[in-house]
């Protein structure tokens, strides 16, 4: 039953791929690679820009989002060191992992505060405590949808907390699957920037997922520009390279392939809530690439069964080991073969 080349359903990518204008670009690119990237980042720099409604001077690209988050912990370890003061890191557990990574590999200590229990969402008191309890700098890492969870965290639970927060509080808001997102109640960090309320937050976006450019790494930051002129001096240098800059700028051109790779996840999305309802199995409401729902049981044994079938589905997540996992959302042809093979499991009591 195994495919010779599994389903990769495990690491919240596009498996529609690159769109066509965008390998195009690359394609023409090439003629000029031998120079240094600056137009090309220039010109992606300006559309980011426009297409969020902010200035240039509020915009800084990235080898990938991951080096965004890794800009701002890098900048925050740099004032902590420089000003004496302490510096913790909080992250809602489980999420994205890179926050605590990047904060972990500089010896930046990691408070984690648990999901609540049942509904998975962003312990928002529990968050504030854990600042509140500490004497320095804290960073929240808080990503709007949560990874793995694909849930929102709503205005009303956010605005007011990070927009009135003291001067020593940070917020990165990684919104990389903000495209996704159809719940009214969610509000983008950008918008509180734009609104001067937020001098504290660097907002950070991907072209990893809606826009399928995972292997060719860029992402971006916005916050005031004082702050960007900061986290700037933490990039390294052209850290979008010329094929990553003239492919995303030829992807946010190409609104039909936009439209088409919001449209795909969409029915993606549908056919997978169709199967786990109708096989009575627990769902969180996505607003993103992937959904974490329930599964019955050992969620080890499960990816396994899962690979033996052909299929890479996403890993465990601690705290919750049991009952629950990620499937990343991937072509409609792809889901087919997923709801076959988690129908075959029901039917094995499997799940
Ligand atoms: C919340 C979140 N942020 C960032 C990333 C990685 O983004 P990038 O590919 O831009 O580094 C991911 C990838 O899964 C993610 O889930």
């Amino acid at each position: 039953m195994q495919n010779a080349s599994p389903i990769e359903l495990n690491a919240n990518e596009n498996s529609l791929g690159m769109s066509e204008a965008a390998k195009q670009a690359i394609v023409d690119s090439l003629g000029v690679a031998f120079r240094y990237p600056d137009g090309p980042r220039a010109a992606l720099i300006n559309k980011v820009a426009q297409i969020n409604g902010v200035s240039e001077d509020q915009v800084s690209l990235g080898n990938g989002s991951s080096e965004n988050i890794r800009t701002v912990v890098q900048m925050l370890l740099d004032k902590s060191l420089a000003s004496g003061q302490p510096l913790q890191v909080v992250v809602p557990d489980p999420t994205f992992a890179y926050g605590e990574m990047y904060a972990t590999f500089s010896g930046v200590p990691v408070v984690k505060v648990p999901l609540t229990p049942e509904t998975y969402d962003l312990d928002v008191p529990a968050l504030q405590k854990a600042a509140a309890d500490f004497e320095g700098m804290t960073l929240f890492y808080l990503c709007n949808p949560n990874n793995p969870t694909g849930t929102i965290t709503a205005a009303d639970e956010f605005k007011a907390w990070i927009t009135h927060a003291p001067n020593h509080h940070y917020f990165i808001l990684d919104e990389a699957y903000s495209e996704y997102v159809t719940d009214p109640s969610f509000e983008s960090g950008i918008e509180w920037i734009k609104q001067g309320l937020a001098e504290n937050i660097v907002v950070v976006r991907t072209f990893s997922k809606l826009c399928a450019l995972a292997g060719m790494r860029v992402g971006y930051a916005i916050a005031s520009k004082e702050m960007i002129a900061t986290l700037e001096s933490f990039a390294s240098m052209d850290n979008t390279n010329l094929s990553g800059a003239v492919a995303a700028l030829a992807t946010l051109n190409d609104e039909a392939y936009l439209e088409l790779s919001l449209r795909t996840t969409n029915e993606s999305r549908q056919m997978v809530e169709a199967v786990l309802e109708e096989l009575g199995l627990r769902y969180l409401p996505s607003q993103t690439n992937f959904i974490f729902h329930e599964i019955q049981g050992d969620v080890q044994t499960y990816i396994d069964r899962m690979r033996e079938h052909g299929i890479l589905v996403g890993r465990v997540f601690p705290p919750v080991t049991s009952g629950f996992n990620r499937v990343t959302l991937g072509t409609p042809e792809e889901m087919e073969k997923f709801v076959e093979v988690l129908r075959l499991f029901r039917e094995k009591g499997w799940v």
